[in-house]
């Protein structure tokens, strides 16, 4: 088992870090968009509270029969008081101006319309106020609330109200800021209570319980939320005891096996030597003996090939497939020998394979594969009472498809018997003829899957056919 565990992130870090960065960022974003027109607002009441007074001096001229009477000092205090550099106010045709005395009237000036309110204008205005407004002139132009009339403007300098705005601005940014902490902060509490404090709690539980998946007091007990985590909980509870279980049957079904083998295999040197005795046992004259020792050899031999392939099943699924090039037509003729092919009297054999083929395989495991199927097709053609008219054969073909390479082994016998089609590729379980171990196909199936291919069985409506699959890849170009 990998023990590569990876260390639990602290409180400060891992998901509660991105949950507070989250909501920062969002409420600060938030912030943003709420400050445009808001500071557009604060922009425009500050310029409603200047034309009011400027109207208020307007009215001031209005009430004096001469203007020029009107002493500079007088006028010059009115706007100071109002912050104007100058005063125009008109109406019914006739304008009167009202300027600071020794004031130079500047060039640039940005005329702002109080008329006009569409939101857009007055965002853009406030932004335009932020970046250039340090050093013009506003020229501000509205109409007085009352029924006298009129239209007035106001000059002054923009510096002021891009600094009462600039001041504005920081607030804001301090209050969101603020605001942000703390829903940070109560937000971060709350999800530490309800998420990430659960959360830590299973993933601690996951990796104490890789490292020791056999230490039952590690199964995580679960809490009795009903929610997600609550359903999460109970889930790897029971996978836990699952994998527990499992874990435990695994190594008592290994200890078992150790015991099986090292007993199988003192049962064949015995059941050998048993054959060495009825050998000398066969050299004897009475007729009784002579009789009985045929069957008494085949007996052992029957015990001896159960114990070797026990042996063997153990045995080969403990090394791993060495691939090298092979010439699977040499490959499949190797195979038929080892099948029991080597000058079959009544059962042909069809090599149907090209031998320009080459594949990158482990020819020992292929062999065993191959000899496998062709050897249980042989059994079945033999115990098969022969048919007139069908000449019985086993045959191995091989093709190219979407699939891969995909080899075939079949024969003309009688087809797999329904208790072998049930307990397909089932070690020990498989076997349908007498003295078979049911240990060929679930070998065969084993070795394949090794290579990265697949056996299976193929219906067919005269006789049996299994292929095995192996990927496109396997080839190896001429
Ligand atoms: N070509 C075939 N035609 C008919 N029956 C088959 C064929 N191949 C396999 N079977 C059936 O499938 C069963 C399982 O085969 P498998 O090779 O796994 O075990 P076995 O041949 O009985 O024993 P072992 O191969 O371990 O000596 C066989 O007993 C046989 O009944
Ligand atoms: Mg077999």
């Amino acid at each position: 088992m990998a023990n590569d565990t990876r260390a639990m992130p602290g409180p400060f870090a891992g998901l509660s870090l991105k949950l507070i960065a989250t909501i920062v960022v969002v409420i600060l974003l938030v912030e943003i968009i709420i400050y445009l027109p808001s500071a557009a607002n604060f922009r425009v009441r500050w310029l409603d509270d200047k034309l009011r007074v400027g109207v208020v001096a307007a009215r001031v001229l209005d009430a004096v029969p001469d203007i020029m009477a009107v002493p500079p000092e007088l006028t010059d205090r009115l706007l100071v008081s109002a912050g104007a550099v100058a005063i125009v106010y008109r109406r019914e045709g006739q304008s009167q101006l009202l300027t600071l005395a020794d004031t130079e009237m500047p060039r640039e000036a940005v005329t702002i319309d109080t008329r006009q309110r569409d939101p857009l204008s007055l965002v853009g205005g406030g932004l335009d106020t932020l970046i250039l407004g340090s050093n013009r002139v506003l020229r501000i132009i509205g109409e007085p609330e009352d029924e006298a009339g009129g239209v007035v403007e106001v000059l002054m300098p923009e510096a002021p109200l891009r600094q009462d705005l600039l001041i504005y601005s920081r607030n804001i940014f301090f209050l969101s800021l603020l605001v942000a902490v703390m829903t940070a902060a109560v937000l971060y509490v709350f999800a530490r209570i309800i998420l990430i404090a659960p959360i830590r709690r299973l993933t601690g539980n996951l990796v104490g319980f890789r490292q020791a998946p056999e230490n039952a007091s590690l199964i995580i007990a679960p809490s009795s939320r009903r929610d997600e985590i609550g359903v999460l909980e109970e889930e790897l509870a029971a996978m836990e005891r699952d994998i527990f279980s499992l874990l435990r049957q695994r190594r008592h079904l290994a200890d078992l096996g150790l015991a099986v083998a090292k007993i199988n295999h003192d049962l064949r040197n015995t059941l050998t030597s048993a054959q060495l005795l009825s050998d000398q046992v066969a050299d004897v004259e009475d007729p009784k003996v002579q009789r009985l020792v045929p069957r008494l050899v085949q007996s052992i031999d029957r015990a001896i090939g159960f114990a070797q392939s026990v042996l063997d099943y153990g045995r080969q699924s403990a090394t791993p497939p060495r691939p090298v090039p092979i010439v699977l037509r040499t490959l499949v003729e190797e195979a038929a020998l080892e099948a029991g092919f080597a000058g079959h009297p009544r059962v042909a054999f069809a090599n149907r394979v090209p031998d320009t083929l080459v594949l990158r395989l482990d020819p020992g495991q292929l062999t065993r594969i191959l000899a496998n199927l062709i050897k249980n097709a042989r059994e079945a053609l033999e115990a098969q009472s022969s048919t007139p008219g069908t000449a019985p054969e086993v045959g191995v073909d091989v093709a190219e498809t979407g699939e891969g390479i995909v080899i075939g082994v079949f024969d003309n016998g009688p087809g797999l018997p329904p208790r072998a089609r049930e307990n397909l590729f089932v070690a020990f379980e498989g076997s349908a003829r007498a003295g078979g171990t049911g240990l060929g196909l679930a070998i065969a199936r084993e070795l394949s899957e090794g290579q990265g291919g697949r056996l299976r069985h193929v219906d067919q409506p005269v006789g049996t056919r299994f292929e095995v699959v192996f990927p496109a890849a396997t080839r190896v170009a001429a």
